[in-house]
């Protein structure tokens, strides 16, 4: 007999026919006529009610159904005699693919802590909250493809092993087959690469945007998708160690084409998790975060703000004047911490924020240089809860000023040579950004901590499972 899948249970309901249902047990209650299963196969947050006559059953199979345990059911659909649910199966026969032992299986009541399911990542899949964000995860992933393939951009992929520091803030993980017991040194006590696998220093990826630059000068819209490694040392509920990154770049885009872009792909991703996920965005209001559909219908509507850096210095320091305390600094020239991003967007202006035309000093070689010579044509997108949600730029595509600034800020001309022939050779205009994919995830799901969007996150100290 075909399984059908629990989903496709619920949306077709062919009730009075028998039907095969595979799930595991999310909980198992009765009485001594009756044994009510809730069954659950991951394509839907609705379990699927089993009633067993325990009249006709087998008693010794019956004991071996607890929480977590693997079934087969066959049995009647039929429209649910109970309150709570629409329809169930009278079970007429239960195979047990897998128990699971109640005094070991780690999931036996509901609401554990995230921290705790943290520590079982390897079954937090199979809890309703999981289950939700990680088909939401899936559901994303979907749209970003849907949202740049109608536009005529094209997926490109860009190397995970790279030799040059893209966002050359050094915070690279290195990649080697040395033998960390006997490194080779020169007199100065520099290790030799020559020997190492591909005879230089090399490290994991912080971004592919150089490359998607490249490819942008050649196929005109491209984007990346891909994971990305940043070696930063920051334990903040908004940071991984490993995470993916959505890089589009658009040659002639000029940085207002930019942030329309950035704006209208954010919206259709949010459009997408309403119109798609309906369920399970309803569970994580309902569990979590009351506000969440009505913060994910509001983004959909409002015109982002934007302001210049410039600008929302003033509105931050002004706000500073009037008694808003802040625990980092606020003065022109410092990086932007999340509780200032958040006071624009959240107390501020009540809205998602681009921000412009950063000091130059806090932003990356590559972006374009404005005429005041203190700022650069840099554009980041401050989310509600989130903070900073993008950060791209228009690039610089003269030559000579990009290769002296890659210089000034510690870029070494050697490693970067091919990027910059870009602009030796038939430059233009371009713009591009970066959208983090877990941190997209965050809004959309509501979820607090970035540890709980990725199956199995990467932070310091830990690369458990
Ligand atoms: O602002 P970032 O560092 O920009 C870049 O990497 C550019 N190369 C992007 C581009 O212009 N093509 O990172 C982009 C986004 C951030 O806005 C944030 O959403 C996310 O990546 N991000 C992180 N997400 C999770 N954990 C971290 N450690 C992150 N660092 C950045
Ligand atoms: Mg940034």
């Amino acid at each position: 007999m075909k399984r059908i899948r629990i989903a496709d249970l619920f949306t077709q309901k062919p009730i009075g026919e028998v039907v095969n249902v595979k799930g595991w047990v999310r909980t198992k209650r009765g009485n001594k006529q009756v044994a009510f299963i809730a069954l659950n196969d991951g394509t839907t947050i609705k379990n699927i009610q089993v009633v067993v006559d325990l009249a006709t059953a087998d008693e010794e199979q019956m004991k071996t159904i607890t929480t977590g345990a693997c079934l087969s059911v066959v049995g009647e659909l039929v429209a649910s005699q109970g309150g709570g649910q629409e329809i169930e199966i009278q079970c007429k026969e239960i195979e047990v693919y897998g128990t699971a032992d109640p005094q070991t299986y780690p999931l036996q009541k509901k609401g554990h802590s995230m921290e705790y399911l943290r520590e079982v990542a390897h079954l937090r899949p199979r809890t309703n909250t999981f289950g939700a964000v990680f088909r939401i995860r899936h559901n994303m992933a979907m749209a970003i493809h849907n949202f740049f393939h109608e536009r005529g951009f094209y997926y490109f992929h860009t190397p995970l092993i790279t030799a040059s520091d893209c966002e050359g803030a050094g915070q690279m993980f290195q990649v080697t087959t040395m033998n960390l017991y006997d490194l080779k040194k020169d007199e100065n006590g520099s290790i030799i690469y020559d020997n190492d696998f591909f005879g230089r220093q090399a490290s994991l990826t912080v971004s592919g945007q150089l490359e998607a630059e490249l490819a942008a000068m050649a196929l005109g819209a491209v984007y990346t998708f891909g994971p990305t490694f940043r070696a930063e040392n920051s334990n903040t509920p908004r940071h991984l160690a490993e995470f993916w990154m959505i890089e589009p770049e658009v040659a002639f885009n000029e940085i207002e084409d930019n942030m329309e872009l950035a704006e209208d792909f954010i919206k259709y991703c949010v459009r997408w998790a309403l119109d798609n996920c309906a369920d399970d965005l309803q569970f994580l209001n309902d569990m979590f975060d009351k506000e969440l559909l009505t913060r994910l219908r509001s983004v959909i509507d409002v015109e982002f703000k934007r302001l210049t850096y410039t600008e929302g210095i003033s509105i931050l320091e002004e706000a500073v004047a009037k008694g808003k305390k802040f625990e980092f600094p606020v003065f022109w020239g410092a990086d932007l911490a999340a509780e200032h991003e958040r006071y624009l967007v959240e107390e501020y202006f009540k809205r998602p924020v681009i921000l412009t035309d950063y000091p130059k000093e806090i932003k990356s070689f590559y972006m374009k240089q404005n005429d005041d010579g203190k700022t650069v044509r840099a554009m980041d997108i401050l989310f509600p809860k989130i903070g900073e949600i993008i950060g791209g730029s228009q690039r610089e595509e003269s030559y000579e000023k990009l290769a002296k600034r890659a210089n000034e800020m510690g870029v070494p001309e050697k490693d970067i040579w091919w990027y910059l022939d870009t602009r030796r050779f038939g430059t233009a205009p371009h713009s591009g950004f970066g959208l983090g994919f877990e941190r997209l995830l965050l809004f959309v799901t509501g979820m607090s901590n970035i540890r709980d969007v990725i199956p199995f996150p990467r932070t310091p100290r830990n690369a458990e499972f």
